[in-house]
């Protein structure tokens, strides 16, 4: 089997961190959510992984290179315009030939990896499995309907009244047939060739299409409430390691992982939370649920349930930071300048909230 991760899109929900750069290279308890895929897919025993990428594809090339890292092969295939999960499939298949293949978004993270839908999928005659997990309020996402015996019989996108609560969680597996589908379909009411519709034809074909349901939690990181729930869950599931120096001042609670070079310094925090490579965390409270990422500054401050990512500088803040997405290189401090006064330099679609 072979690998397939979609890389693309435009990423607006989390504008204005994936202005210029790709929402899956966004650290998730202070990796990538991209080496995460790659990482969930090498560990079923796949080791040849085609990336589809658009704008960002020199960023993520850069940080994942030929694979050699994981252990596996990398293949980049560029998708000039995010039409659609069906046409990441489309331009795909070239490098995916008639071999049977997992197909993994870029910005999905999924408790306990994928090695047990992998062995069903390989091991079994279908032509496509489908991953489902029970969600409160099908509405708002895709919805898959099952028949008698379980084979997967329609999906319907956000139905106002569901017949099941199974929704589409971001892997889905395929045959060679998927690619007459992708070619049958034409573009949804929002232009896109929707997965869903290529799912749906082969369904309509007789093809056997079959769910895998899901037990554990799942997160498309695609908005940022989602980035920081999946950040928390993750960090939840880290064995914490203390590997950089705390100073006897401060007080680091047993599921802190502290990274190589960082330094805590008269500081608290408490867990579950990481502290990344070089970091400084001084005279300060970090509390659970938070990612501090590499070269980060944190001085006279408190912060919990956030992620900050590299280089960024947080100083002399006077009230807590607090369920944040903090970019790269953004320095957030207090000014001894005149006039007294919020003095903001902040991206297109920013967001502050102010006390
Ligand atoms: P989405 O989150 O559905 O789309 P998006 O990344 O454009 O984000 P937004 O809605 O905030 O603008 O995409 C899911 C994953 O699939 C994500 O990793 C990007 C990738 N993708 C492609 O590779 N090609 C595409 O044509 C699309 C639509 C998405």
């Amino acid at each position: 089997m072979k690998g397939l991760i979609l890389s693309g899109g435009r990423g607006t929900r989390l504008y204005p961190l994936t202005y210029t750069s790709a929402k899956q290279l966004i650290p998730v308890a202070n990796k990538p959510v991209l080496v995460r895929v790659i990482e969930a897919i090498r560990d079923a025993g796949i080791d040849e992984i085609g990336i589809v990428v658009g704008d960002t594809a020199e960023e993520i090339k850069t940080a994942i290179g030929r694979g050699g890292r994981w252990g596996v092969e990398v293949t980049y295939i560029r998708q000039d315009q995010p039409l659609g999960l069906a046409h990441a499939v489309k331009v795909s298949q070239d490098f995916l030939g008639d071999e049977r293949f997992v197909m993994f978004l870029g910005d999905n993270v999924i408790q306990g990896g994928i090695s047990g839908l992998i062995g069903q999928f390989s091991s079994s005659g279908w032509n496509s499995q489908i991953v489902l997990t029970r969600v409160s309020h099908p509405e708002q996402y895709g919805v898959a309907e099952l028949d008698n015996e379980g084979k997967i019989v329609r999906l319907v996108e956000k139905p106002k009244e569901p017949l099941s609560d199974l929704a589409l969680v971001g892997i889905y597996m395929f045959d060679h047939h998927v690619h007459e589908a992708v070619d049958h379909i034409t573009p949804s009411w929002r232009g896109e060739f929707e997965i869903t519709d290529a799912i749906q034809w082969l369904v309509e074909q007789g093809y056997d299409v079959y769910p895998y349901v899901h037990r554990g939690w799942w997160i498309d990181t695609g908005s940022p409430g989602a980035m920081l729930d999946a950040n928390g869950l993750v960090l939840e599931e880290l064995t914490p390691a203390i590997e950089g120096y705390v100073d006897r001042d401060s007080e680091v609670d047993g599921r802190v992982t502290i990274q190589q070079g960082a330094e805590i310094i008269n500081s608290v925090i408490r867990g579950p939370s990481i502290i990344g490579e070089r970091s400084r965390i001084v005279n300060s409270y970090v509390g659970p649920f938070t990612s501090i990422y590499h070269d980060v500054l944190v001085e006279d401050s408190e912060i919990e349930r956030a992620i900050v990512l590299e280089h960024s500088e947080i100083r002399d803040i006077p009230a807590r930071i607090q369920d944040s997405l903090i970019g790269r290189q953004v320095i957030l401090a207090r000014s001894p300048i005149k006039p007294k006064a919020y003095k903001l330099t902040l991206g297109d679609h920013s967001q502050v909230g102010i006390l």
